[in-house]
């Protein structure tokens, strides 16, 4: 069974008199622990895919499971269950609280979880070392390079240990160097930790770093590439069955 698998999912946004047919049809599959990028034009839908796939939206018709439920079918705090459970999130620009250190962003989804203080200071300095940053733990966001913050933002996805990362341009605001640090880290969160990672981007150079890229055009999916060789940010041997 998929991890998560949407079929013939529509998504329509009324706007006042305009209606927008973002999505008009599109039936994906993706496995556990496969690393998927999606591509397209400004405009293409990408976004609203990635944000039904995080149920932080609903399809307006069409199926969508994940981990075996049905996600369109669930109460708004059920979704936001299965997002905490399931799902870390990454964005294009970071979305850190300015006034609060790294180590305090990235309790901040173990607050809402009810976790106490202790575990919460041990999972987050576990998790910012794990993205490099044990030396960060007090800087605030002000003081950390672009690249770091994002480093900072993975760590606040990954300290609730969930299956998939969903990222929204996760490099969209970085220079190229700092853009193959976090695909470095998402590639080693793929293949030594397993987790499953569905990232959007504009860039190639960044697509390729997954072992799928899916193309949208115009709110359709407009064909699937396969890599047989995925670029190899961690300089290691990519093994692809
Ligand atoms: N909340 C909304 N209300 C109304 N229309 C929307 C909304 N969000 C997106 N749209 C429209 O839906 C279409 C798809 O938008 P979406 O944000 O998914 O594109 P995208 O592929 O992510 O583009 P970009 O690369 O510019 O981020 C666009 O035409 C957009 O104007
Ligand atoms: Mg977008």
């Amino acid at each position: 069974m998929p991890l998560l698998e949407l079929k013939d999912v529509t998504r329509q946004y009324k706007t006042g008199q305009v209606k927008v047919d973002a999505l008009k049809g599109v039936s994906l599959s993706v496995e556990e622990g496969d690393f998927v990028s999606i591509m397209g034009p400004s405009g293409s839908g990408k976004s609203t895919l990635l944000n039904i796939i995080g149920c932080l939206d609903r399809p307006s018709t069409g199926t969508y499971i994940l981990a075996g439920q049905h996600v369109e079918k669930l109460s708004d705090s059920r979704l936001a269950d299965i997002r905490n459970q399931f799902l870390g999130f990454v964005f294009q620009s970071f979305h850190l609280l300015p006034d609060l250190d790294a180590q305090a962003n990235v309790e901040l989804p173990l607050i809402y979880r009810g976790m106490g203080s202790k575990e919460r200071r041990k999972r987050s300095a576990k998790a910012l070392e794990s993205v490099g940053l044990g030396e960060r733990l007090r800087h605030k966001p002000s003081q950390l390079s672009g690249g770091e913050q994002q480093r900072v933002a993975i760590a606040r996805a990954l300290v609730g240990e969930p299956k998939i990362i969903l990222a929204d341009e996760p490099t969209g605001a970085l220079d190229s160097r700092s853009g193959h640090t976090i695909m470095s880290i998402f590639q080693r969160l793929n293949r030594e930790e397993g987790l499953t990672i569905v990232q959007v981007t504009h860039e190639e150079n960044i697509a390729r770093h997954g072992y799928r890229v899916i193309h949208l055009l115009d709110g359709e999916l407009e064909r699937e590439e396969v890599l047989e060789e995925p670029i190899d940010a961690l300089g290691k041997n990519v093994n692809v069955s």
